[in-house]
Formats: C-alpha cells, sequence, structure tokens
C-alpha cells in the first residue's frame, strides 16, 4: 500500500507540503522540457546562459583535467566546511576589498544558498526546550519565495513587516522598511532579507541595512543577509550599495547566479559559532559540499578573472535586459491600464504591480499560463505576513517576471501578460 502523507511524521509533512516554490520548480521544469518552443517562461530564477560564460566553465574544466585535478573533484569527499583553497581565496579577496578581517572560521559551504537557510532557520528559529518559540524577521516584504516552507516547526515562525510605498512617477514604485512597524521582540531570534531583493529587484539602502543593523546590534541578534545577487559577485546591482559584515551580520553568497546554479555551492560567512553549526549540519545532512563549484571558481578569484567576468559580462547584460523590458512594459501597458514597477535596482526581476486588478494574482497568473506565459503570482513572496483584520489588497495585485528569458520570449510573454491584464480591468 502506497504511503500517504497522513501517515508522515510531523517533520515529514512540513517538508512535503506543496508551496510556492514547489510550484515554480514544477513550472520551470515542464517548460525547460515540453519541447514547446511557443512557451514565454518568464518565471524562473535560472541565471541566462551566456556564450562567454559558458567558454569560461569549460576552460576550467579542460584545465582540471590537463593538470590531473579533476581526479580528486570527482574521487574525494572534502571537508564539511568546504574546499581549503576556495575558502582561503575567498578569505584574502573579500578581507582585501572589505577589510571585514576574515578568517578561514568565519566561512562555511554549502550545497547552494537553499541550503544555508534552511540550516540558519531551523538553527536559529522554532520550538525551544524552555517551551519558547523563536522567530525570524523579515523588516521588509515581500521577500524570496524559497523561504517559505523551510522551518521545520512550520511557517509560524516567520513574521514579516508590510512596506512603505514611494511611489515614483507615473509608472514606478519603490518598498522601503517601515521602521515605525518594526518590532523586535523577546522571541526574535534574527532578521532576514535578500539584497537584491528577489522577487523585487529592491536594493535595501546602504543606509537602511545600518540602520537595521544598528536595530539587531542593540538587540543582540544576527541579521541574515542573502547577497545571492549582490557584491562582489554576482554584482548584479544598478545602484550603488556596500555589503556589510561583523560578527552581527550572517552574509549568505551563491555561484549560482555567476552561471553555475548546478553545482550547488552557497557560502556562508559569520562568527565562527554560527559557522560550526552550519558545518554540523552539513556533516549530518551531506558529509560535505558538493566540489565542482568551488574547485571551477578558485583560481578565478585568485587571479581576478571572476571580477572580470562580473563587471564586463553579466552587469551589462542583466542591466540592459532590464532596460529592454522595462521598454517593452511602456509600449505594451502604455497608459490603459494603472500599472506599474519596482524600481529596477538589481537581480533579474521585474516585479509589476496592478493597483485595484479586479482578479487576483493567481487567477491572472492561470490565465497567461493556459495560453504559454509563465510568470509567478506574487502572493507567495508576502508568506511572512499575516493576512490581518484588514484585507491587505496590494499582495493580490503583484506578479513576478524574469528578465533572463530571450528578447523574443519577452516580447511575446509580455504582450501576453497585458493583454490578460487589460481584459481583467475591462470585465
Ligand atoms: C534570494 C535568493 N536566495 C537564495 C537562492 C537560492 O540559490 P542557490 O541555492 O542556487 O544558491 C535564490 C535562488 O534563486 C535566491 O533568489
Amino acid at each position: 500500500m502506497p504511503l500517504v502523507m497522513k501517515e508522515f511524521s510531523d517533520i515529514g509533512q512540513q517538508l512535503t507540503s506543496k508551496s510556492g516554490i514547489d510550484d515554480l520548480m514544477e513550472d520551470l521544469f515542464k517548460a525547460l522540457h515540453s519541447g514547446r518552443t511557443d512557451l514565454c517562461q518568464l518565471n524562473g530564477g535560472s541565471p541566462a546562459v551566456l556564450p562567454e560564460v559558458s567558454e569560461l566553465w569549460r576552460t576550467r574544466m579542460m584545465e582540471m583535467i590537463e593538470s590531473g585535478e579533476f581526479d580528486s573533484l570527482v574521487g574525494t569527499y572534502a571537508h564539511p566546511r568546504g574546499d581549503v583553497r576556495f575558502i582561503t581565496a575567498l578569505v584574502n579577496y573579500l578581507n582585501e576589498r572589505y577589510h571585514w578581517g576574515l578568517t578561514l572560521e568565519n566561512i562555511a559551504i554549502t550545497q547552494g544558498g537553499q541550503m544555508a537557510f534552511f540550516t540558519l532557520f531551523n538553527v536559529l528559529a522554532g520550538k525551544k526546550s524552555s517551551g519558547e518559540q523563536k522567530e525570524i524577521l523579515f523588516p521588509l516584504c515581500p521577500d524570496y519565495i524559497g523561504y517559505q516552507s523551510q522551518s521545520l516547526c512550520g511557517a509560524e515562525v516567520f513574521r514579516g513587516i508590510k512596506p512603505d510605498i514611494e511611489l515614483i512617477g507615473d509608472h514606478e514604485f519603490k518598498y522601503k522598511v517601515n521602521f515605525d512597524l518594526l518590532e523586535i521582540r523577546p522571541e526574535t531570534a534574527a532578521m532576514c532579507l535578500s539584497r537584491p531583493t528577489n522577487p523585487t529587484g529592491n536594493v535595501v539602502s546602504d543606509e537602511e541595512l545600518a540602520m537595521l543593523h544598528q536595530r539587531a546590534k542593540k538587540a543582540n541578534i544576527p541579521i541574515l543577509v542573502d547577497n545571492a545577487y549582490g557584491a562582489p559577485f554576482p554584482n548584479i546591482c544598478f545602484v550603488e550599495n556596500n555589503p556589510i559584515w561583523d560578527e552581527h551580520v550572517v552574509l549568505s553568497m551563491s555561484l549560482s547566479k555567476i552561471g553555475l546554479p548546478g553545482t550547488r555551492t552557497g557560502i556562508v560567512i559569520a562568527r565562527p559559532e554560527i559557522i560550526d553549526a552550519v558545518i554540523g549540519m552539513t556533516t549530518t545532512s551531506a558529509l560535505c559540499p558538493n566540489n565542482l563549484g568551488q574547485k571551477i571558481v578558485a583560481p578565478l578569484i585568485e587571479d581576478g578573472r571572476l571580477d572580470t567576468l562580473c563587471h564586463d559580462t553579466l552587469l551589462p547584460f542583466y542591466y540592459d535586459r532590464s532596460l529592454f523590458a522595462r521598454k517593452l512594459l511602456n509600449e505594451y501597458f502604455g497608459n490603459d491600464v494603472p500599472w506599474r514597477h519596482h524600481k529596477s535596482e538589481g537581480a533579474m526581476f521585474l516585479w509589476l504591480w496592478f493597483e485595484g486588478l479586479p482578479i487576483s494574482s493567481q487567477e491572472l497568473y492561470e490565465r497567461c499560463r493556459d495560453r504559454g506565459c509563465y510568470i509567478n503570482p506574487g502572493h507567495h513572496f508576502f508568506f511572512a505576513v499575516e493576512e490581518g483584520d484588514e484585507p491587505w489588497n496590494h499582495r493580490h495585485e503583484c506578479v513576478r517576471i524574469s528578465f533572463t528569458a530571450t528578447e523574443d520570449a519577452l516580447r511575446r510573454g509580455l504582450s501576453i501578460l497585458a493583454e490578460e491584464v487589460k481584459k481583467a480591468y475591462q470585465k
């Protein structure tokens, strides 16, 4: 007899229940492997595949095969902390740039940034033997959908703050941290935010980050900064901003958005007690992280090729794509319906807001999907904000689109989206 879900343990049910990230990965896979060239996949978080970038990975693989390094890459377990050469290269590189005074004890490598947050959330938040329930506070929602079902203690451990909304011109806006609503409680274990933010492309300003950091320090809790798109790599940032680190900050980075998502390589930079916890979780769950990304990238950090790649290839590509997608929005939406996009400050997404949209973003997503255009309905990204007594329509009026798709797919996809939005307002 097949095992049904209600027979799973509480943790089993928590880990296997369907959430926004499952739909996203499923849609991504379906569209990718459907063989249908007419599908417009504007929904994923995968980086664009760029020929210069693929060429660099191929060159590194050839170098490793020729030098014999390939044999230890596939044939050995690394230390659970990660590869010593890679971590040493990171320590030197980050200290040179930012003077953070890091040592090897401040870094651990994980199976991707996703696993880093699974570890951090579960180490820091949830039930304690004292009966207390610790929480993770998201100071600026919406935030990354992938966090939604990561706590083994359920979504109750997440609390999110509604943003201030600054309107910019006729068709733009920006979310800002609402410091009046930001309450750190005795049960708050840590704050967390992605910067640049997935889904909005927001870059929380240096001033806002400094204020959050101050509040965290005063409450003696860490602030987790998810730097998956940030400086120094991949540095998909269109506005000036500076990463920060000290013992109250847990900075997470990833090799995915430089073009190596398949290698599953995340980087956690934190004080040693937190790093030891991450290493413990890696040992328990996987013995050690994946060698591949670390071995490919270590020499590129050492000799500056990674900086060149980010500066000369990745940043111009994503900046141009963002401009192109915004040009299309103006063309397709014009002034017919109330539409705005979040100020595009980084990452690979545009976040669109249709104020007063007569249908939900879920319904809009389904109508577009039925016409072969995949977008992400926005409500999932507000997972940490309680529904509350007053309905907050904004959470059902937004969608995320990724601008990594080809120009042709963006053209076709955004024109379908514009048609469906216009139809919805007409009824
Ligand atoms: C903000 C953010 N954090 C973390 C991740 C997870 O990335 P990975 O596990 O590939 O490093 C993603 C992936 O899209 C992301 O957008």
